[in-house]
This record gives C-alpha cells, sequence and structure tokens, in this order.
C-alpha cells in the first residue's frame, strides 16, 4: 500500500475537473467482441464525483498461443472446470479465515477483465468481487469507458479474504495465482486491467512502484496490460482519478473505444 501513496497536487485535481467536462461520450469503433458501448457522459461524472453514487510467480503455466483460443462457449466450461478444480481449497492459510471462495464474475468471453487483489468483507460475504464501495467505483469506471461491468470479466489475485484486508502475502499469491492465469487463458481478454500494486506485481511477476508501471501498455498472456490505481486507493484520495482516467483511455485506446469528441 506503501506504493500508492504519493503527494498530490491540487491543481491537478481541478484539471480532473476540467476534463471530465470536456469528455465526451465514448463511441465504439471496434465492431464484434463482448463490450457494449452505453450513454458515458453521465457515469463520467459519477465516476469524477467526490463520492460514488451508491454507497510472474511460482506455478505460473505457460499462456496458451493466440491461435488457440476457445470459441466462446467453451470458454464458461473451461472457467466451471477451473472452479471445480479449486474446489473447497485449503492450500495456503486464507482458507482458514474466509466465509467464501471469491471465484471471479462476468463475461466468459469478455474482452475487458480486471484484476484485484483480494476479496474484503463484502466480497466474502457475498462470493462476487467488487461488491463494495471499491466496487461501486469500479462500476463507475466502467461505465465511464461506455461500457457495462457484466460485459467484462472480473476477479482477484487470491480468491480468499486476507485477514483484516491486509495485502496478500507472496506465498498466498503465488498459490492461488495460476488458478487466475487458468481464468485469464480461458476468457482471453484482449485488455487486462492491474488494478493496483498487488495486482500489477503478481501479474508481471516483479516489485515494482505503481508510477514506473502506469502509463503504457505491458505484455501479458496474449493480453495487453494496463496498470492503474485500486479503487479503494481513489476513495482515499479521489484527486488521482485523473491519472487513473488517463489509464483508462489507454485500455480504450486498445480495445478500440474512442471518445466522441476531446
Ligand atoms: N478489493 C479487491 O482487490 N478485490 C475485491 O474484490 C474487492 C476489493
Amino acid at each position: 500500500m506503501e506504493l500508492y501513496r504519493r503527494p498530490v497536487d491540487s491543481a491537478e485535481a481541478e484539471a480532473a475537473e476540467d476534463e471530465v467536462g470536456a469528455a465526451g461520450q465514448p463511441v465504439m469503433a471496434a465492431a464484434g467482441g463482448a463490450v457494449a458501448p452505453q450513454s458515458a457522459s453521465a457515469a463520467q461524472s459519477s465516476f469524477f464525483g467526490e463520492e460514488p453514487t451508491i454507497k510472474a510467480g511460482k506455478g505460473m503455466v505457460a499462456a496458451p498461443p493466440a491461435a488457440a483460443a476457445m470459441p466462446a462457449d467453451e470458454r464458461a466450461e473451461a472457467l466451471r472446470a477451473i472452479r471445480e478444480d479449486i474446489g473447497d481449497c485449503t492450500r495456503c492459510a486464507l482458507h482458514k479465515g474466509r466465509n467464501t471462495i471469491v471465484f471471479g464474475t462476468g463475461n466468459p468471453a469478455a474482452r475487458l477483465m480486471f484484476v484485484g487483489e483480494g476479496p474484503g468483507a463484502d466480497e466474502d460475504a457475498q462470493g462476487l468481487p467488487f461488491v463494495g464501495r471499491a466496487g461501486q467505483l469500479l462500476n463507475n469506471m466502467i461505465a465511464a469507458m461506455g461500457l457495462k461491468r457484466e460485459d467484462c470479466y472480473i476477479a482477484n489475485i487470491v480468491k480468499c479474504r486476507p485477514p483484516g484486508n491486509r495485502t496478500p502475502e507472496p506465498d498466498e499469491a503465488h498459490t492461488c495465482s495460476p488458478f487466475l492465469f487458468r481464468q485469464i487463458d480461458a476468457v482471453r481478454p484482449q485488455v487486462l486491467v492491474a488494478l493496483g500494486a498487488t495486482a500489477a506485481t503478481y501479474l508481471l511477476g516483479a516489485r515494482q512502484p505503481l508510477a514506473g508501471l502506469r502509463g503504457r501498455v505491458h505484455a501479458f498472456r496474449g493480453a495487453s496490460l494496463i496498470v492503474t490505481y485500486h479503487p479503494a486507493f481513489l476513495l482515499r484520495d479521489p484527486r488521482q482519478k485523473k491519472e487513473a482516467w488517463a489509464d483508462l483511455q489507454i485500455a480504450m485506446k486498445e480495445l478500440g473505444l474512442k471518445k466522441s469528441r476531446d
């Protein structure tokens, strides 16, 4: 979490407000795929508003070649098989404190996938990722891109809630992440967005400050990987939403989504 903390410039925050007003509505540039455009100007206001509207590690297996992409109807089946393999998991210590395994959710043929850190209390109670306050902000981020949550796939580095929402330990992340990599290989998203330093660290296989990873496109298992701030961090420091929005625009460009005006 220390990696997230850096000084904030209030002029930058004001610039962010200006940018929202001029942002315009994203439109779909690429035909096909599993994302659908929707009206986004209100959604962008919601993302940038002060409050959301509603309250390479070990075990990594090689990514399949792009040509081996599964037909859409087989991806759901592949995800079901991964969930079955996980079973009532006791592979790491996190199982002791969990209520529910939070496998991941969304469109099995999503072109856009988000990866967070691990379930919090709300997620642990409901068995779904990003359903608490950070989840509401993630929904707003997705809507600001002109997309719907159900068009995306959402998962975490670890599938069980770390006690007190602490950062997952390396052994926990390395034990769990091979299942996430299999989910990525099943969904085969065109774009992956790593939400925060933990997701970036375990997807890219190296611990680096977030600042050095943001703002560019990484390659990961056949997808374009973009690193941005975790929504929970953005709730604590909303002035950084401008930078997150810049990251999401990189993701939009990779997806062939573009703003209708600048
Ligand atoms: N934070 C995460 O990283 N993942 C969730 O699912 C919820 C909050």
